[in-house]
């Protein structure tokens, strides 16, 4: 017991569009090619949008649908790597911005792609111990800022925006029981810290299309096996939206039909920590997460990291 579910929420997208045929132009690529491998036609790119302004968006549009007011908040997490500044951290700002209460506990995770699960992991945990019951878990990314726009095989893969969830948390609910994990590994996805004398994103990227082809199975038994149940007891699968093709691999090793799980990679590339909490706004607003929805989230990505949770909607 001692649980978190998501009441609402909320997604901002730069307003910026870049195609693959905008690409073509500055790289040797294609929308064949793009498209073909990954899914994504397009994605956006943030151009006068700050990181710590498309969190506040999100996480205000959260709160809006959960019906709840910044002073219920009692903590305040961001998955990102890829913050305005180090210092103060983007949940600060999302603080200042919403006016959340002074002693609302506020950090940022890294943990890659991996970040949402991590940070809704780490909300459940704090809010057992907090002054209130609710929480805002946030993913933001602005790969953006550290693609390397002639590097072919990284641009074309990610996009910028945030998403947001705003949770409850009660004693009596059971735990989203996250599996969540960490192989330290310094040269599949590598993105140097300030200061060194390259900072931009490297992947070899087959070899995450192979950890990921491992990872997701591995997280979904792990989830099915913690809550005792089956594949179709669970009403949608949300991925981490890295390539389509890793989606639909998953999607026809477990046999989900596919009213119960999405992609809209097409629209945004791999938008990092963000990935899961757009697709879940879209979802809700497109009435798909009625109170009471159980759902199995997925996500990988760099460190190498994996996590995976069942998380009801409420
Ligand atoms: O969020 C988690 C982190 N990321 C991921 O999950 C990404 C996982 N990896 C992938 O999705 C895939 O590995 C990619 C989409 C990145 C690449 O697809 P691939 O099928 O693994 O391609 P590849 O790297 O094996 O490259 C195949 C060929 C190479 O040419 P040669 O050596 O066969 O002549 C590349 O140089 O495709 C070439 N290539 C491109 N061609 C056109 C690489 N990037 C491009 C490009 N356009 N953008």
């Amino acid at each position: 017991m001692n649980g978190i579910k998501i009441r609402g929420t909320g997604r901002a997208l730069p307003a910026q569009v870049l195609t693959n045929e905008d690409l073509s132009r500055r790289v040797d690529t294609s929308d064949e090619w793009i498209a073909g491998r990954t899914g994504i036609r397009e994605r956006r790119i943030a151009g006068t949008e700050s990181h710590s302004g498309l969190c506040a968006a999100a996480a205000r549009t959260a709160l809006d649908r959960a019906g709840l007011t910044p002073d219920q908040v009692g903590v305040c997490l961001v998955a990102t790597m890829t913050a305005d500044t180090l210092i103060p951290s983007a949940a600060c700002m999302v603080q200042r911005a919403l006016g959340l209460p002074y002693d609302t506990v506020c950090l940022d995770i890294n943990a890659a792609c991996t970040g949402f699960l991590y940070a809704l992991h780490t909300a459940e945990c704090l809010l057992a111990a907090a002054p209130r019951r609710f929480g805002l878990v946030i993913g933001c990314d602005l790969f953006s800022r550290v693609i390397d726009w002639t590097d072919r095989s990284t641009c074309i893969l990610f996009g910028d925006g945030a998403g947001a969830a705003a949770v409850e948390h009660r004693a009596e609910w059971p735990s989203i029981g996250a599996v969540l994990g960490c192989a330290g590994n310094d040269t599949y996805l590598r993105c140097p810290g300030p200061g060194q004398p390259d900072t931009y994103l490297t992947m070899e990227g087959q070899k995450v299309f192979k950890f990921a082809l491992e990872a997701v199975p591995w997280c979904i038994d792990r989830v099915l096996e913690r809550h005792g149940i089956t594949a179709e007891d669970v009403d949608f699968f949300v991925f981490h939206q890295a390539n389509a093709r890793i989606i639909d691999l998953a999607a026809k090793k477990y046999h989900i039909p596919p009213e119960k799980y999405r992609t809209n990679i097409r629209r945004y590339g791999n938008t990092s920590a963000a990935s899961i909490p757009i697709l879940l706004s879209e979802l809700a607003e497109e009435g798909k997460l009625p109170a009471g929805t159980r759902m199995l989230l997925v996500g990988f990505g760099g460190g190498l990291t994996w996590g995976g949770a069942l998380v009801g909607t409420c």
